[in-house]
């Protein structure tokens, strides 16, 4: 048990997806893992723990934003001794040709802040994905015939972002995405030597402003769950 975690620590697998919202953990545990099972409800951010394909696999909401995935990943790594964090969740689209629907494996995420910011004060550490996990994650996309973009994103600390330039010099800068919990995923996996990736489904586009219909966001998301499971779960 952690300050925000109330699992027993053999409740929480070594490989974890951590989707922003909680009731999106309970939908994808519910539909992919077998024998799917609470272990965390503290604050309403429900994680559940079973198994796909015989693998051990914990299924943790972070919530909205880094300082609050930032809790987490850091109680899931350094109490629980989690090796494979990925996070699964949505993006808003920053490029053309970057469909709504569309799946984004995030080798970068640029930011101009992040709960880690007071470590690295002038220093712009480059958050980047673990190569295996971004590697079988497009393989495993290529695989299943679903649109899958790589390459950098940017992490905002607003949603309601009241600096358009930003945004677009992110898209000047060829970022397909614009998200706000992957780059303080990838520096927390820096700093203890552990394996991360963020797997995103394009729900709404800063550009073209086309938003994901709500009946369709199931299958969409699954896609990207199906995704993350299979990329932590490569052989090799
Ligand atoms: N901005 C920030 N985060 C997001 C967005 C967005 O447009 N869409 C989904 N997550």
């Amino acid at each position: 048990m952690t300050i925000h975690i109330g699992a027993d620590p053999g409740d929480i697998a070594e490989t974890v997806l951590m989707p922003g919202d909680p009731y999106r953990a309970r939908w994808a545990a519910e539909t992919f893992l077998d024998g799917a099972r609470l272990v965390n409800e503290v604050r309403g951010m429900l994680g559940f723990t079973g198994t796909w394909k015989g693998h051990r696999v914990t299924i943790q909401g972070s919530g909205m934003g880094m300082p609050s995935l930032s809790i987490y990943a850091n109680e899931l790594i350094k109490d629980y001794g989690c090796q494979t964090l990925i996070r699964i969740g949505s993006c808003g689209g920053m490029q053309d040709e970057v469909k709504v629907r569309d799946v984004i494996l995030a080798m970068t995420a640029s930011t101009i802040s992040t709960p880690s910011s007071g470590i690295f004060r002038e220093l712009n550490f480059a958050p980047s994905a673990d190569w295996g996990l971004l590697n079988s994650a497009a393989d495993a996309a290529l695989r299943k015939g679903v649109p899958v973009h790589v390459g950098g994103i940017y992490s905002s600390d607003v949603f309601y972002d009241e600096r358009p330039d930003l945004n677009e010099q992110m898209t000047r800068h060829g970022i397909l995405g614009v998200e706000m919990e992957a780059a303080e995923l990838y520096i927390l996996a820096a700093r203890y030597r552990r394996r991360a990736l963020a797997v995103l489904t394009v729900s709404d586009h800063l550009i073209t402003h086309e938003a994901l219909p709500s009946d369709q966001r199931e299958k969409s998301f699954g896609d990207m769950v199906e995704i993350a499971l299979e990329a932590a779960f490569a052989p090799g």
